[in-house]
C-alpha cells in the first residue's frame, strides 16, 4: 500500500532509514557482535576469490561489494554481469564462491550462471530480498536483506539493503580471518540511517536541483572518482530508466579520453565527491567541463565540502557512502521524472523482475 505517498518509488526512497535499522537489528547477537550463518562464514574463509554475479541496480551495489570484501577483508573479487558472464566466462580461480545479488531472486540472466556453476560443482550464495526465491532455493546459502516488498519498478531501498549486507559480510570475513578492524559496521550502519533521515527530509533541495539542472535537458553526464563513480553509473541508470534522460555515469579521470567532446553548453554535469582520497581530482575533472560550458552540479560530504557546492551530505564512514550519497540521486531522478510526466512506477519498456534471458 503507498499509503499517503504519491508512487511507491518515494515511500521506498523514505523507508530506507527504517530498513537499515532492521537489517542492523537482523545481523546483530546479544553480545552485539555480526550475527552471521557459520556456513557463510566458512565459504568466505574456504574461498580464493569471489565472483559476484548480477544485473543493473544490483551489479552497481556489487561493485561497491567488491571495494568492501577487498578492501576489508583482503579476499579478491571479480564483479560481473550476468548476462555476460554466461556466454564469456573467464578464467576462474581453484576456489571461487559465487555471490548472486537479486532483489527479487527471479532474474533469469543470474539463474542461467547458477545453473552453470552448480553443474561445475562451485558453491553459491544468494544475497536476495525474497528468500524462497528461485535464486535463493538454488544456492547452497541466502543472505536475506529485509527490505520489504520493493513494488517501484525502480530499486532504491533494495540497493542499500544490498550494500549493508556486503558491507556486513565483508566485516565478518575479516574478523573471521583475524584481521584487526576499527570499523564496527552495525555501529556505521546506524550513523548512515540517521543520516538518510537527514536526507529524506530535504526533497525541497533535490526539487530545485532538478529545475536548475534537469528540467529541460536531453542528457546528463554523473561523474566519479572510485566508490562515487559506482554511485553515479545507479544515479545515471536511475534517471534514464524514469525520465528517459539519457544518461551515463563515467569515471572523472576518463572523459577526457573521449567522452568530454559531448560537453557543450548547459550540459549537466552531475559530480559526486565524498572521497577525500579522490577529492582534489574529481574537482579538477569538474573544473575541466565547466570550462566547456557544463553546468556542474556538486554533491559533496560532511568534510570535504567546499563553499558552491550544490548539495552537501552527512558524513558518514568512507566506505559506506554509497548509502548516503545514492539518496539524491534516487531523488533526483524521481522530481525529473515527476517533472516531466512520467510514470514514476511503471516506466515504459520495463518489467520489475526479468524472468526471461
Ligand atoms: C533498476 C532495476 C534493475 C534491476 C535488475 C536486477 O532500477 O531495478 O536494473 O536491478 O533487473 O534485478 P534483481 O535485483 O531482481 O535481480
Amino acid at each position: 500500500e503507498k499509503g499517503t505517498y504519491p508512487h511507491f518509488m518515494l515511500k521506498e526512497i523514505d523507508e530506507q532509514p527504517t530498513v537499515i535499522r532492521k537489517i542492523v537489528q537482523e545481523y546483530r547477537d546479544e553480545q552485539d557482535e555480526i550475527k552471521l550463518d557459520s556456513d557463510i562464514r566458512q565459504a568466505m574463509l574456504d574461498t580464493d576469490r569471489v565472483y559476484i554475479i548480477a544485473a543493473g541496480t544490483s551489479y552497481h551495489a556489487g561493485l561497491v561489494g567488491k571495494q568492501m570484501i577487498e578492501k576489508l577483508a583482503n579476499v579478491p573479487v571479480e564483479v560481473h554481469v550476468a548476462s555476460e558472464f554466461s556466454y564469456n566466462m573467464p578464467l576462474l580461480s581453484e576456489k571461487p564462491l559465487f555471490i548472486f545479488i537479486s532483489q527479487s531472486g527471479e532474474t533469469a540472466d543470474s539463474r542461467s550462471v547458477l545453473v552453470q556453476i552448480k553443474e561445475m560443482g562451485h558453491p553459491a550464495l544468494t544475497i536476495t530480498n525474497v528468500p524462497g526465491s528461485t535464486l535463493s532455493r538454488e544456492a547452497d546459502y541466502t543472505l536475506h536483506l529485509h527490505a520489504g516488498p520493493e513494488i517501484a519498478v525502480a530499486s532504491t531501498k533494495a540497493y542499500t539493503a544490498q550494500i549493508s549486507v556486503l558491507a556486513i559480510l565483508a566485516v565478518d570475513t575479516a574478523k573471521a580471518k583475524g584481521i584487526d578492524l576499527d570499523f564496527d559496521p552495525l555501529q556505521e550502519l546506524a550513523i548512515v540511517s540517521s543520516a538518510m533521515e537527514t536526507l529524506c527530509d530535504q526533497k525541497e533541495e533535490i526539487e530545485k536541483i532538478v529545475s536548475e539542472f534537469l528540467e529541460t535537458t536531453r542528457n546528463a553526464f554523473f561523474i566519479g572518482r572510485g566508490i562515487d563513480y559506482f554511485v553515479g553509473q545507479e544515479g545515471a541508470l536511475k534517471l534514464k530508466e524514469i525520465s528517459y534522460i539519457q544518461a551515463e555515469g563515467f569515471a572523472g579521470g576518463e572523459l577526457k579520453h573521449g567522452t568530454i567532446a559531448l560537453i557543450e553548453e548547459g550540459t549537466p554535469v552531475i559530480a559526486i565527491a565524498t572521497q577525500e582520497n579522490v577529492n582534489y581530482s574529481i574537482r579538477a575533472n569538474v573544473q575541466e567541463v565547466v570550462a566547456r560550458g557544463a553546468n556542474a552540479c556538486i554533491i559533496s560530504m560532511e568534510g570535504l565540502d567546499e563553499e558552491n557546492d550544490t548539495f552537501v551530505v552527512p558524513k558518514v564512514h568512507e566506505l559506506l557512502t554509497p548509502l548516503a550519497s545514492v539518496v539524491p540521486m534516487q531523488l533526483i531522478a524521481y522530481y525529473a521524472a515527476l517533472h516531466r510526466d512520467c510514470d514514476v512506477d511503471k516506466p515504459r519498456n520495463l518489467a520489475k523482475s526479468v524472468t526471461v534471458e
